[in-house]
């Protein structure tokens, strides 16, 4: 993350004595990225953190591409679609992949996760497109709603709990490399720049900590290599008393991305919101259109010659497609022109704001739809530009 936070109770000097109540050493863990080059932080354990005391069969959990599926231009309709599954990672339904990550579904039954779970496999984002509730972690509560992206550092320990009422749907991205904010957007020590769409005081680190010190049983799923590993620990893992530094989960508001507009339509990067590894993700918000007197507020045909584009429809309507809704995927494949459907250049002429809402997905190596995605195919959209 791209500043420094603190919450708890924390020695003055780093490596020193930490002593708890009853004398014995708090157990401190460096928690670092890049091994010790990239961003790290430092947490105050009450019990070992190592204290394991049974790890049981690893089962699959990944998802394979569907590599016959071809060349087209694609929908996947997931409107419809309630509940997912019945737990957090059993509702989880990757329908898009690459070696790069991972994009899908998940709608769990259950509001209230009965087990950890920590990805050492890459970071998550997770935009929460329907639901409220609390992310419980090692660094304490973070408070997420409608709206917001959540960016889950990997090996974080976590469990969420929703509220019960309305619906829960959660877009969900998997990243082999770190979810980061935009680099052109910071400065050499870090800091978001005066045009970035968003900045610090949008970012939403964890706001209190959550320490559990009790003993027990506590189950931990593990993704690694593709496979949930479950180890129970002796302790609760969120049994920290403080810690600091710049590796933590936060959430930024889709809301609070403010738009660049300009007189004529103005390239997709004004809307990137994340970087990382092999992609870059991009949010589309409410926004005034183009204002030059013979400005086409729709988008022109483009051919991307070296990336796959994917665009989540999160709310609004969609002035350049036809047959989308609240929920579907579009994916257009690197290799083949896309465009506006028929009709609708004309009729985006003289439109002065937008209530769209969606957030989109590019990627530099080809992403292929998963052997899961197969069943949210609209076997309609290539053709949808036939006139
Ligand atoms: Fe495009």
């Amino acid at each position: 993350m791209a500043y420094y936070h603190r919450l708890g109770n924390i020695p003055p000097k780093r490596h020193t004595q930490f002593r708890q109540p009853d004398g014995s050493l708090y157990k401190e863990e460096l928690v670092s990225s890049k091994g010790f080059s990239g961003i790290y932080s430092n947490l105050y354990h009450i019990h070992n953190p190592n204290n394991v005391v049974s790890i049981g069969d690893p089962t699959p959990f990944s998802w394979e591409p569907a590599k016959e599926y071809g060349l087209k231009q694609t929908h996947l309709k997931t409107a419809g679609v309630g509940t997912t599954g019945k737990d957090y990672l059993g509702a989880r339904k990757m329908l898009m992949m690459n070696n790069d990550c991972m994009m899908g579904i998940c709608s769990p039954e259950e509001r209230k996760m009965d087990y950890f779970f920590k990805n050492a496999d890459g970071d998550e984002l997770i935009y929460v497109h329907d639901g409220e509730g609390v992310l419980y972690s090692q660094f304490g509560k973070l408070e997420v709603r409608q709206g917001d992206y959540i960016v889950i550092p990997r090996t974080t320990i976590y469990r969420f709990e929703w509220k019960e009422e309305g619906p829960l749907r959660l877009l969900v991205i998997e990243s082999h490399g770190p979810i980061e904010t935009v680099k052109r957007y910071r400065n050499e020590v870090g800091q978001l720049l005066e045009h970035s769409p968003y900045c610090e005081r949008d970012i939403r680190p964890p706001a209190e900590l959550h320490t559990e010190s009790e003993k027990g049983e506590f189950l931990v799923k593990i993704k690694k290599g593709g496979m949930l590993h479950p180890y129970t620990y002796g302790h609760s893992p969120l049994d920290i008393v403080g810690w600091d530094g710049y590796l933590y989960p936060y959430a930024l508001s889709i809301h609070d991305f403010e738009p660049i507009t300009g007189r004529i339509h103005q390239p997709p990067p004004v809307h990137q919101t994340f970087q990382a590894w092999g992609f870059v993700i991009c949010s589309f918000v409410p926004r005034l259109f183009d204002y030059h007197p013979l400005a086409i507020p729709a988008p022109y045909n483009h051919s991307n010659i070296d990336s796959d584009e994917v665009l989540y429809y999160a709310e609004g309507e969609f002035m350049s497609r036809k047959g989308i809704d609240r929920g579907s995927f579009t994916i257009h494949m690197g290799g083949l022109p896309h465009g506006p459907h028929p009709g609708t250049v004309e009729k985006s002429i003289g439109a002065k704001e937008t209530e769209e809402l969606a957030v989109m997905l590019d990627t530099f190596r080809p992403l292929f739809v998963t052997t899961e995605g197969l069943n949210f195919v609209d076997p309609a959209y290539p053709m949808s530009w036939k006139e």
